[in-house]
């Protein structure tokens, strides 16, 4: 099968590669969709450490081969991409997210779906309805858990002034998840494409060339800044109220600041990562219910390495899908 395996440091290739065998407890699943996350980038860097060879992608849907069970031969999948190890603090109490010494995380540092197939253990399967197209559900497997993962930490409150900084992937379902509960959302980008498409999902665009804390003013004190970049924070607490709440999802950059400004306003800074199989669950529900979709454009395996270059120069709208061929 095809394969997008990372070999070593900023070392991406598309690989022919023999179809992986599933173990016990473990299915094989056949990739009908998987989302390019910038999550990759960090990966191919080193900024994120992996074990080589390893295939890519953590936002996999697609279809059982085997039967199990509890899933039927051909029943539409998506996975969550931690396995935990079932008996710690974290794994007890649903989150496995924060498993100190996960079994399996796909795409990670195990074999994960940029490829034709992927093998995965029963327990990181949930169940995907039939109707969707693949390539609007892939994108649930990161792009919407995470979203929903990092309002939930957020502590969010209907009627709150949000500020989503970075329009990619996550941000997307992040400013629709945001509206769904209520809150008032500006969209920070540098790209007036993607600013055009926020307005219409009915966030308050500000391009970040613009003076954002005098258009900020406009509308209020900043309640919720979601980083999403990971280099905002001087820029958030010059429009953050008292309160507030900094929620770190993106770390391209680094977090320095006077302690007193974050006291004397009771800033909390808070960071978000992955998700709860639950909130997949949860997550799955929204996208079927129309309240969530995240713009997507379709590429085939063969245009995976060009279109990671597209990403890192933020030329990608919403979320790239990788429909196997
Ligand atoms: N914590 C977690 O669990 C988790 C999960 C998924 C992803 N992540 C991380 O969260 C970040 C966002 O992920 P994503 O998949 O949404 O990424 P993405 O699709 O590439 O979107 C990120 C957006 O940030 C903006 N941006 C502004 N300044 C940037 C800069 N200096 N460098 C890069 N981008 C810049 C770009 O949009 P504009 O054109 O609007 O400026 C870009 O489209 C990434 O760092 C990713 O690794 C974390
Ligand atoms: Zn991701
Ligand atoms: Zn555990």
């Amino acid at each position: 099968m095809k394969a997008i395996r990372l070999e070593g440091q900023n070392k991406v290739a598309l690989r022919e590669i023999e179809d992986p065998k599933p173990s016990q407890g473990e299915v094989l699943v056949r990739v009908e969709a998987a989302g390019i996350c910038r999550t990759e980038l960090h990966l191919i860097s080193g900024r994120l450490p992996a074990p080589t060879p390893l295939t890519l992608g953590h936002e996999i849907v697609g279809r059982v081969m085997n039967e199990t069970d509890e899933f039927k031969e051909g029943e539409r999948v998506v996975v969550y991409y931690y396995a935990g190890c079932g008996k710690c603090k974290y794994c007890s109490s649903g989150r496995e997210n924060l498993c100190p010494s996960p079994r399996a995380q796909y795409g990670f540092i195990t074999d994960g779906g940029l490829a034709n197939y992927v093998k995965v253990r029963t327990t990181s399967l949930v169940k995907a309805p039939d109707e969707l197209e693949p390539s609007s559900l892939a994108p649930v497997g990161c792009a919407v858990t995470t979203a929903l993962h990092a309002s939930k930490k957020a502590g969010i409150k209907k009627g709150e002034l949000a500020l989503v900084y970075g329009l990619g992937g996550v941000g997307f379902p992040l400013i629709q998840v945001l509206l769904n509960s209520g809150l008032r959302v500006i969209a920070v980008s540098r790209n007036d494409e993607k600013l055009k498409l926020a307005r219409e999902m009915g966030a308050e665009p500000i391009n970040s060339k613009e003076d954002i804390r005098r258009k900020v003013r406009s509308l209020g004190e900043v309640d919720v800044f979601f980083d999403l970049v990971g280099d905002g924070l001087s820029q958030a607490v010059k429009v953050l109220g008292r309160a507030s709440r900094v929620v770190y999802v993106g770390y391209e950059g680094k977090v320095d600041i006077d302690p007193l400004i974050l006291v004397s306003r009771e800033i909390s800074l808070i960071t978000s990562v992955g998700c709860t199989k639950n909130e997949l669950v949860e997550a799955i529900e929204l996208v079927k219910a129309g309240r969530v979709k995240v713009p997507t454009q379709t590429i085939k395996i063969e245009e995976a390495l060009q279109t990671m270059d597209k990403l890192k120069e933020g030329n990608v709208l919403g979320r790239a899908v990788m429909i196997p061929n």
